[in-house]
């Protein structure tokens, strides 16, 4: 164990790690995502600025704000993605900025899952169940297919190795914060039943196959590090007895620094905790370094950094002095204050005071849950904020009014700003996917739907322009809707294009009894909804003959407005 024995290790001591590279000091800026490469997810002059800037801070260990490992999966907009070599050179020149100072760099490898950006994520969000997240409004992803963790299980290896070749000092797995790795772990979101999901050894399972991709990408030299959760801080999630087990066995795979944090996008854990922190934690500052003391054995002889809310010199002394962690994480007052590290180092200052960012309302009024939302969220926006200012060649701004930032992000997101940052972006692609169903609706209504009834006057009938008949939720009379439906002998496969927002969906799932009209006759039968089935994979068996593959594509297209496959059993023979 490299703490606790023999002299007390200080913030200036290096840190020897089992690759065999030495971080020159103790502290660690930790990842901010930065939102700043360009459209094309590569860095630009902007990162470079901001990096050189962190450069001359005086930090041991500098890691980049997440990057994707899949640029169709984007945690925020402007994210850094590395698939392939075709950015090497702006990735080249982004490395060597940031090592320009003596710190170690490594690159923050993540992939959102479920908490994907829909703003810029086209696709539908993918996680390990097809379970929604507790925010009103975030769409729910669809399940990963075994052939797709194996993909993104090898995307991270291939990131790794273009963060070598461009030059990078190593790795950190983003396994914290409610981001794919963490849904694998967490039993509230994997609620598999197959070798990735079942028990916790199961649920360890995506993660330990990560470190192992990136370790088989890289050369031995190469920092593999894992930022992970101490625990999820939701009722039935990810326990500290569990974050504990993938520890040690994360010890046994060659990882260099283990980083804990906390909580995820649902409980923002990570951000602080300040209601219900002890009196230690308050004192001892970091929310998590009671945790870290537990994890010490579990960890065997990989060292632990903390991060979140570390400021003063002394803390940050005391924590290391005691073995509790043998690295301090800074976050917020690396944006603020970019020679963070320096500063403490050379005692230029004691504590790092970024300030609090808050809209400062009166505290009755600041306990309203939008209210309290739209203040974790402006924290980030703010802090983000800063690190657009020093990538324009600006200083930061400690002065920045919140207001200023509340104004641009209710600008920008209208009153969903007054959910939490991913929520409000989640709600515009929301609107956008209510406006589609609309328009759909109408299309449906106004044009499908009487052409449909044209032709079956005028004797064109198929069994794929067909019709369903349920029974109205409030009326409780029978409602008719056209409708494709593909017949068997013992019943019939229907795709409900609007799943639970379309009103037959609505009428199956509260009364299962529909007839529907084979040629000249109705039959009788049950209906049910099955959000599971492959919609896509269905659609397709709609249209075996080439001429009818447009209808099917035009059922696929509808993809984003959530179809569901609904299968009817004849109940009438
Ligand atoms: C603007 C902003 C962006 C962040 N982006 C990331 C990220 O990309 N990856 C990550 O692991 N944590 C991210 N975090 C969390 C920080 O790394 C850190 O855990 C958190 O800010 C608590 O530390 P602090 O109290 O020193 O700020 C971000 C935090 C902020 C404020």
């Amino acid at each position: 164990m490299p703490a606790a024995h023999a002299a007390s290790p200080t913030l200036h001591d290096p840190l020897p790690l089992a690759s065999g590279q030495v971080l020159p000091n103790r502290i660690m800026k930790s990842a901010l995502s930065e939102g700043l490469a360009n459209a094309d997810n590569a860095p630009d002059a902007r990162l470079e600025r901001l990096y050189g800037r962190w450069s001359r801070g005086g930090y041991g260990l500098i890691v980049t704000g997440n990057v994707m490992v899949d640029r169709r999966h984007c945690g925020e907009p402007g994210n850094v993605a590395m698939e392939d070599e075709r950015h090497l050179a702006a990735l080249t020149r982004w490395a060597r900025v940031a090592k320009d100072g003596g710190a170690k760099v490594w690159v923050q490898l993540n992939h959102p899952g479920r908490q994907a950006n829909p703003i810029v994520t086209r696709n539908r969000a993918v996680a390990p169940s097809a379970i929604a997240m507790g925010i009103p409004g975030v769409p729910a992803p669809r399940a990963l297919t075994e052939d797709e963790i194996g993909d993104i299980i090898a995307r991270f290896g291939r990131a790794a190795r273009i963060a070598e070749a461009a030059g990078f000092d190593g790795v950190q797995i983003h396994g914290a914060h409610g981001y794919l790795v963490s849904q694998f772990l967490s039993p509230l979101s994997n609620q598999r039943t197959d070798a990735w999901g079942g028990d916790a050894d199961r649920r360890r399972r995506f993660v330990i196959e990560v470190a192992r991709s990136i370790r088989a990408a890289v050369s031995p030299g190469f920092g593999l590090g894992i930022k992970l959760n101490s625990a999820d801080f939701q009722r039935g999630g990810f326990t500290e007895d569990e974050s504990r087990a993938v520890l040690e066995e994360l010890s046994g795979e060659h990882v260099d620094l283990f980083e804990i944090s906390g909580g995820s996008y649902e409980s923002p854990a990570m951000m602080g905790r300040p209601r219900t922190a002890s009196a230690s934690t308050r004192a001892r500052e970091a929310y998590f370094l009671d945790y870290a003391e537990t994890a010490r054995q579990a960890a065997g002889g990989v060292p632990i950094a903390v991060t979140g809310g570390f400021r003063s010199h002394t803390a940050m002394s005391e924590a290391l002095a005691a073995g509790t962690c043998d690295v301090v994480g800074l976050g917020r007052p690396a944006a603020v204050i970019p020679t963070a590290a320096a500063d403490l180092l050379d005692k230029r200052t004691d504590a790092l005071r970024p300030p609090h960012i808050s809209l400062g309302l009166p505290p009755r009024l600041a306990a309203n849950g939008s209210l309290k939302s739209f203040d974790g969220a402006l924290d980030l926006q703010w802090h983000t904020d800063q690190l657009h200012l020093i990538g324009a060649g600006k200083d930061p701004d400690p002065e920045r009014s919140p207001w200023l930032t509340a104004v641009t992000m209710l600008r920008r997101n209208g009153f969903d700003a007054f959910r939490s940052k991913r929520a409000a972006a989640a709600r515009t692609a929301a609107d956008r996917a209510a406006r589609k169903f609309r328009v759909e609706r109408t299309m449906g209504r106004y044009v499908m739907n009487p052409t449909v009834r044209a032709l079956d006057k005028v004797g064109i009938r198929t069994a794929f322009a067909s019709e369903i008949e349920t029974v109205g939720r409030k009326s409780g009379a029978p409602r008719r809707v056209p409708v494709s439906l593909l017949f068997d002998d013992e019943g019939a496969w229907a795709i409900c294009q609007h799943g639970l927002r379309s009103g037959w969906g609505r009428n199956i799932a509260a009364n299962a009894n529909v007839r529907v009209r084979q040629g000249d006759s109705w039959r009788t039968g049950t209906a049910v909804l099955l959000p599971d089935d492959d919609v896509v994979a269905r659609a397709r068996t709609f249209a075996p003959h080439p001429a009818l593959a447009p209808l099917a594509r035009g059922v696929i297209a509808a993809l984003e407005s959530d179809p569901v496959t609904v299968r009817i059993t004849f109940t009438d023979r």
